[in-house]
């Protein structure tokens, strides 16, 4: 079976360098390029004939970085924060004109994603929720992609059961301290008790099973959809 060529973007950053490394040792893919700040990054991917791009650069730019990818016929895996519901639709319907795929995963973490469907099925019974998001110093957005996307899912699912929740804010608290990596608390509550779900990402491996899972998903995916989720439930490929 031949590899699946990865073009990284962002390679030089923390979670990039995490990326590339992860990939060399895996036989399934190789990684043919490697861009940072200093790249022209539609010269490197129009030069790189990749099939699949792993996106991790700066708040922003993950948009712009997944229709470029999809322009030179790349299937894009976002990792990078602050990519719009709109910005999804527009790159989902630029793909789908292309015949091709993609993922924004406001979180690869197979952890956080295992919390946030439980914060959907505590919000169908408890309707009173607030986030903590805690971070490292560095982080410079807030409150954070994924607080924001657990927010979004919350007042869906407590929408979903009582309609007239529906214009009810979820709260979010952003903490930015050296020492944290990626952390956060889902509070529910209600007289007399209190439902803490918690989820900490304790290192970037934390983030290895949702790469690969997420870059084998954008290989064969169909439209530009949102949620490391869809990769983890992907039938494997044979
Ligand atoms: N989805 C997830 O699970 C997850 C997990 C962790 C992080 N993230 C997100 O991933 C992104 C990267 O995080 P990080 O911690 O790796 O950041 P980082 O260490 O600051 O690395 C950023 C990388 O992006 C490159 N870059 C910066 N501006 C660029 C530009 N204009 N064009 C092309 N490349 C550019 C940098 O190149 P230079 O070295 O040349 O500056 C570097 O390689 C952030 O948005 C972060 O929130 C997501």
């Amino acid at each position: 079976m031949s590899r699946l060529r990865v073009a990284v973007l962002g390679a030089s950053g923390r979670l990039g360098r995490f990326a590339c490394e992860l990939l060399d040792r895996d036989p399934d893919f190789e990684v043919v390029a490697r861009a940072s700040s200093r790249d022209d990054v539609s010269v490197v991917l129009r030069g790189a004939r990749a099939e699949v791009v792993f996106e991790s650069t700066a708040a922003g730019l993950g948009a712009a970085h997944a229709r470029l990818a999809l322009e030179a016929g790349a299937r894009p895996l976002v990792a990078t924060s602050g990519v719009t519901p709109e910005e999804v639709a527009d790159l989902d319907a630029f793909a789908r004109s292309r015949g091709l795929g993609g993922l924004y995963a406001p979180n690869l973490s197979r952890g956080m994603w295992l919390l946030q469907r439980m914060a959907e099925e505590a919000a169908r019974h408890v309707s009173a929720c607030e986030i903590v998001e805690l971070h490292h110093d560095r982080k410079r957005d807030a409150p954070s992609g994924t607080a924001a996307d657990t927010a979004r899912r919350v007042r869906a699912a407590r929408a979903a059961v009582d309609p007239a929740s529906a214009s009810r804010d979820v709260p979010i608290h952003s903490v930015r301290l050296p020492g944290l990596l990626a952390h956060q608390e889902v509070l529910f509550g209600s007289p007399g008790e209190l439902l803490t779900l918690r989820h900490d990402a304790l290192s970037a491996e934390a983030y290895g099973p949702g790469i690969r899972a997420g870059l084998r998903y954008v290989a064969a995916a169909s439209g530009f959809r949102i949620g490391i989720g869809l990769a983890f439930e992907a039938p494997a490929s044979p």
